[in-house]
C-alpha cells in the first residue's frame, strides 16, 4: 500500500516536472531551429546596448524609456556602452525607445519592439534573439547585424538637441 502510494507520487512528480520542462522550451513542440523562431517568448531575457563609437572624442547622452520604465539620463563616454536587460511582457507590447544626443546633434528611435511570427523578424534576427546593439557613430545611428557581423545605418543625426 505505502509502496504503491510512493510509486504514484513519484509518477505525479515526474509529470509535473516534464510539463515544466516542456513549457520552458517553446520550440520543443516542433522545430528546434531557435534562430528561425521569431516569436519573443514572454519572460525571456533580452538586453539592449547603446554604444558610443563616435570618432571624435564626444560624449553620448542617452535617455531610454519604455511605457513603464524610465532608465534615466546617462553620459556614455567614447568606446563605452549603456546597456540594460528586461523581460518581454505577456501581452507582447514591450517597446523601448531612446533619445540620444552629442554636443550638437540628436536622434530619437525605437530600440526594441516585439515582432510576431507572422511579421518579419527584422529586429530579432539582427539581435540574434537576445541582444540588440545600437551604435552611435559620427554619421548616424547603426544597428549591429550580429549574425552577419556588420553595422547597418538606420537613423541620421538631426541638428541641435
Ligand atoms: C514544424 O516545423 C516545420 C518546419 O520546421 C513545418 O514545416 C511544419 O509545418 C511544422 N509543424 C507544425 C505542426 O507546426
Ligand atoms: C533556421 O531558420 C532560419 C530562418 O528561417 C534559416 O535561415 C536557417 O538556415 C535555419 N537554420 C537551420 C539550422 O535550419
Ligand atoms: C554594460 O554596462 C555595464 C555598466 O552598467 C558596463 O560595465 C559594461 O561594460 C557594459 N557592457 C558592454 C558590452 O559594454
Amino acid at each position: 500500500m505505502s509502496t504503491s502510494l510512493r510509486f504514484k507520487t513519484s509518477y505525479v512528480v515526474f509529470f509535473v516536472f516534464a510539463a515544466m520542462v516542456a513549457l520552458s522550451h517553446p520550440c520543443s513542440g516542433n522545430s528546434t531551429n531557435q534562430t528561425g523562431n521569431s516569436w519573443a517568448w514572454p519572460m525571456e531575457k533580452w538586453n539592449v546596448h547603446v554604444a558610443n563609437q563616435m570618432g571624435d572624442v564626444r560624449t553620448l547622452v542617452t535617455h531610454c524609456k519604455s511605457k513603464d520604465d524610465d532608465l534615466g539620463i546617462h553620459d556614455v563616454s567614447p568606446g563605452s556602452d549603456f546597456n540594460w536587460s528586461f523581460k518581454v511582457n505577456i501581452a507582447g507590447t514591450t517597446l523601448f525607445w531612446c533619445y540620444v544626443h552629442n554636443d550638437h546633434q540628436h536622434a530619437n528611435f525605437q530600440v526594441f519592439w516585439v515582432e510576431n511570427e507572422e511579421k518579419t523578424s527584422w529586429l530579432h534576427y539582427r539581435c540574434r534573439w537576445k541582444s540588440c546593439i545600437w551604435v552611435a557613430k559620427d554619421d548616424g545611428i547603426y544597428i549591429r547585424n550580429s549574425p552577419e557581423s556588420r553595422d547597418e545605418i538606420q537613423h541620421q543625426w538631426e541638428p541641435g538637441w
